[in-house]
């Protein structure tokens, strides 16, 4: 049986409901998993985008819970600063292409207009099939040398989430 955005949307909700917390979170990350690996899923949502366009598609937003389904198709040479996702969690999924990823370390917990100041910890890729938890507040960056398309579960549409001020730790 094809696995369908809809399926997962109700996977995802019914896992929420049950358990909202990061049990839940690790729940949902196997469902991205049943979807990346579900070929017909990727051909129909996850297409190359106009050159220079946004890498960015909201697939499926739920009202009631506020988490999204989004689709992301990058150019190579797609390269993000370290961030964190606000007050959301986020699960990243590889669907072709590699996300080079860098955990970060916080050295220097910023406050007000002070940035927080991290230092790299841990450096991964991401293959075809691997589906990521970022948790509330954890710190990271990734690097796409190659054409990727990623699905990406958020716990809130994070075009409305304001993230953290972040900036790399210079010594
Ligand atoms: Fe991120």
């Amino acid at each position: 049986m094809p696995y369908t955005l809809s399926q997962l949307a109700t996977d995802i909700r019914s896992t929420l409901e049950a358990n909202p917390g990061p049990a839940g979170r690790e729940k949902i990350r196997a469902h991205v998993s049943r979807a990346l690996k579900d070929e017909a899923f990727v051909a129909a949502h996850l297409k190359d985008r106009p050159a220079g366009g946004n890498p960015r598609e909201v697939l499926y937003e739920d009202d009631t819970l506020g988490f999204c389904i989004c689709g992301h198709v990058y150019e190579p040479n797609a390269v993000g600063n370290p961030h964190d996702h606000g007050t959301s969690w986020a699960i990243c999924g590889q669907a072709t292409g590699i996300t080079e990823m860098t955990d970060w370390k916080v050295v220097e917990k910023g406050d007000g207009d002070k940035p927080t100041l991290v230092v790299p910890e841990r450096v991964y890729d991401l293959k075809p099939g691997d589906a990521h938890l970022y948790d509330i507040g954890f710190i990271h960056s990734p690097r796409r040398m190659m054409p990727s398309m990623l699905i990406r579960v958020e716990g809130a549409n994070l075009d409305h989430v304001k993230r953290s001020r972040i900036k790399a730790f210079q010594p």
